[in-house]
Parts: structure tokens; sequence; C-alpha cells
């Protein structure tokens, strides 16, 4: 008795609410496109389905497809359809779904079976361009040689990565260098491949030493986006460049010796500026040798390996370099590098003598013993003497002086000619000539 109450209860139940209805009638699918970027809670669609009873969302291929979804009752004929799990990582995976089926289902009841009816919804994902590239591996620095030829690619690891649906135009990187290359030295390999070029030959030692370039990588997308990245490259210096003095010619003037003594000696001869080189290479600054490497036959000087200073070894007595042009000692000097004498430098090195007033003038003889008759008239030419004087410049001037009391003679200090002066004073019978 029990039992049979409870069985017509049921039937009860079923009787009062049967019926399901999809509107219009014969439509069995729906096709409907929404954003990825749909709010939770939004509407998809609008169901017109009537009498309904027992609604229900049911799966079509994959169950969780039907978890995206709910729905809400608008009035009697109406229902919602709407978003209940978000859909932005659907379509911006590795893996992109971007299409979603399932059923919206309601239970038929004719009295005798119970009919499930259906209709099918397809929902298509479109991709909305939510995502900006982003670089990985930052930051990115390449140590490059000054020497790296045209062409060569410098560095292979700048990437972005664009988030959005794979192979659209949303996550589609372009590359380009925007910023930081103003002497076009550097390029990317291709638009999609931010493979670093170099374009142009780079030189450490006219400034090339640190460059900071802007890549930017840019989706496709409307609106685009975009993201910067900063390649720093490190220019290292090569040893392309020879050692250099700082002048072509150094030159100085020293004093020559007086008296000669015939000793040894090292004597560091000064030059304003000093002589000195260097590597133009100025990172890696090699270090340098001196050497004399010509004009230093007879060994006069020496020069310290090292500093570049040079020496006086001997004392210099002009009087015995008659044949030096100038009075001049030229050197030729060298500056090469200690790691690869193939690198050198060279400069002349001039030393003037500077002749001491050493020298008297000399007599070519000691005494002029000569006659002459007494009626010799004035102005008459009698003897040119001569003297010379070993000194040079300067030095070796010197003037004739007459002492001659008796001032019958007078003496052209410049070319030494004697000549008569007062011939009355010559009168024989007055005989009062003395020397
Ligand atoms: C139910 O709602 C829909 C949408 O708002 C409307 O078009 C329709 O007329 C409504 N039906 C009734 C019976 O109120
Ligand atoms: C990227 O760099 C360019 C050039 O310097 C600049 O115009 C742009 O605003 C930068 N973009 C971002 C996102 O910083
Ligand atoms: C160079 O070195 C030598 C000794 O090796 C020294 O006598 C000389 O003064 C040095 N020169 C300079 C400019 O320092
Ligand atoms: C000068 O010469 C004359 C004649 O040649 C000679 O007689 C005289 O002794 C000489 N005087 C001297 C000082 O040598």
């Amino acid at each position: 008795m029990i039992w049979q109450t409870i069985t017509i209860l049921v039937i009860a139940v079923w009787h009062c609410c049967s019926g399901c209805q999809f509107h219009p009638p014969g439509e069995y699918l729906r096709f409907v496109r929404v954003p990825e970027n749909l709010k939770i809670g939004e509407e998809i669609l609008r169901i017109q389905v009537f009498p309904r009873n027992r609604l229900f969302l049911q799966p079509i291929d994959k169950i969780e497809d039907v978890q995206y979804f709910t729905y809400k009752d608008i009035n009697r004929t109406t229902i919602s359809l709407r978003l209940a799990r978000s859909l932005e990582d659907l379509v911006d995976s590795e893996h992109p779904r971007n299409v979603l089926k399932f059923k919206v289902s309601c239970d038929f009841n004719d009295a005798e079976d119970i009919i499930t009816s259906s209709l099918s919804v397809t929902v298509y994902v479109e991709d909305v361009n939510d995502h900006a590239p982003v670089f990985v591996g930052t930051p990115y620095r390449v140590t490059v040689d000054e020497l790296t030829p045209v062409g060569l690619t410098l560095f292979r690891n700048v990437r972005a990565i664009d988030r959005d649906k794979p192979n659209t135009p949303n996550s589609d990187i372009q590359y380009a260098l925007v910023a930081g290359n103003q002497d076009g030295k550097f390029a990317l390999d291709n638009s999609h491949q931010a493979y670093l070029i170099l374009k142009k030959p780079l030189d450490f030692d006219a400034g090339d030493r640190e460059y900071f370039l802007t890549v930017s990588a840019s989706d496709r997308g409307v609106p685009q986006k975009h993201a910067n990245a900063t390649i720093r490259v490190l220019v290292i210096d090569n040893d392309d460049l020879s050692p250099k003095f700082t002048k072509g010619v150094y030159r100085t003037k020293i004093p020559e010796f007086y008296p000669i003594l015939g000793r040894r000696i090292h004597k560091r001869i000064e030059f304003d500026p000093p002589i000195f080189a260097f590597d133009q290479d100025l990172a890696i600054d090699a270090p340098i040798r001196y050497d004399i490497i010509a004009g230093n036959e007879r060994h006069l000087f020496s020069q310290d390996h090292v500093n570049g200073s040079i020496f006086l070894e001997r004392e210099i007595d002009l009087d015995s370099e008659r044949a030096l042009p100038g009075n001049t000692f030229v050197l030729q000097i060298q500056a090469s590098q200690v790691d690869n004498p193939l690198k050198f430098g060279v400069a002349r090195v001039e030393i003037e003598i500077v002749d001491l007033n050493d020298n008297l003038p000399e007599f070519e003889v000691d005494f002029y013993n000569i006659s002459i008759v007494e009626n010799l008239p004035n102005g008459f030419s009698v003897l040119q003497i001569t003297a010379v004087d070993q000194d040079q410049g300067d030095n070796a001037e010197f003037t004739y002086q007459l002492e001659d009391k008796s001032g019958a003679f007078t003496l052209d200090s410049r070319s030494g000619w004697l000549t008569v002066r007062d011939q009355a004073v010559l009168d024989r019978e007055n005989d009062h000539l003395s020397s």
C-alpha cells in the first residue's frame, strides 16, 4: 500500500512539468563566436526553449568543454547561455583550442517514455591580441673583437615570445633595431630572426667601445603590441696597431767636453718632451722595448731599453768631429712591442753638440821677417798675416790687432792686411823704427 502511493506521486510530479521544445523547431545546431576575453557571467547566446523540463548542459566530445558554460532562465520562453570559466588560456597556449561543443538538453515525457531533446552548441573562441611579446634570456650581452669581419653574425640569442594564439598575427613577432644604431654598424638578419650581424667595421682605437642597441619585438595584432630589450655590445681591442713615438723628431743640445779626460761616462741626455712611445692599442698597452737602430756605429750613445732614456757614453770633442754636419748626431730609434717585434714605430733623434770656445786662434807662422823699401806710399799693402781658430761657429771668429808704437803701419782687423799708415815714419834716416 505504501509502495503504490509513492509510485503515483512520482508519476504525478513528472506529469506536472513534462515537455521540451527548442525553437525554432527542427533546428538542432547553433554556432556562436565569442572573443577569448569574454568575462565570466557574460552571455554568449539566447535560446528559446519552451516548454522545458529539467534543462541541463551536456558534453558532446570532451567533458571539460561543458564546464565553461552555464545558463540562466530569463522568462518562460527564453534562457541565456553564459560563460562560467575564463576562455583566456584556451587559445593562448601551445596547443590552442578554439572550438568548444556542448548540448543543451531537457527531458520530454510522453507518459510512457522519457525522451531527451537537445540542441548542440558550437562555440568558436576568437583570439584577442591580449599579450605583448616578451623577451626571453635577457639581459643580452655580446663581446666583439674589433677585427670581426663585416657580415659575421655576432649574437643569436635574442628571442621574444608572444603568448597569443600561435600562428596568428597576434603572436607573429617581428624584430627591429629601433635605437642605438645611429652609425648603422649593426643589423638584424631579418625581421623574423633577431640574429645580430655586423654591418660596418669596428675600430676600438677610434672610439668604438660599447653600444646599447634597442631591439623591439612587435606582433601584428590589432592593436599592435610591442616590447623592447637592450643588447649591450662590448668591443674589445685587438693588437692591430704599432707602438708610436710622441714625436717624429726629438731634438736637444749638449756641450762638448773640455778638457777631454778620456774617461768612460754614462750621462743621461735630456729631451723636452722626453722620448716616449706608446702602444696605439690603448686597451692592450703592450710593453715596449727601445733601441737605437742607426747612427750609433761608434757607440757614443746608448738607450735604456725599458724607458727610452738616451745616454752619452763617451766624451765628445768637436774638434775631432769635423765631418759632422751641423755638429749634430742623428740617431734612428725604434720602439717595438716586446711580445711582437714586428710591431714597431720609429723616430729620429738629433743631438747637437755645442762648441765650447776651447781653442785660441793660431798664427800661420810665429815670426814674419820681411824687408821693405823705405819710400813706400801710405796705404801700400805690405803683408797679409793669417791665423786660424780650431773652434767652430761664433767661437771661431776672431779679429787681428796691431801693436805698433811708431804708428807706421795699420792692420785690417778682419783681413789681416798690414798697410803703410805713415810714410814719414819709415824714413830710414830717422831710424827709430822698431818692431
Ligand atoms: C522573454 O524574454 C525575451 C528576451 O528578453 C523576450 O524577447 C520575450 O518576449 C520574453 N517572453 C515573454 C513571454 O515574456
Ligand atoms: C621602444 O623603443 C622605442 C625607441 O626608443 C620607443 O619609441 C618605444 O616607446 C619603446 N617602447 C617601449 C615599450 O618601451
Ligand atoms: C731610465 O732608467 C735608467 C736606469 O735604468 C735611469 O738611469 C733613467 O733615469 C731612467 N729614465 C727616466 C726618464 O726615468
Ligand atoms: C831677417 O832676415 C834677414 C835677411 O834674410 C836676416 O839677415 C835677419 O837676421 C833676419 N832676422 C831675424 C831676427 O831672423
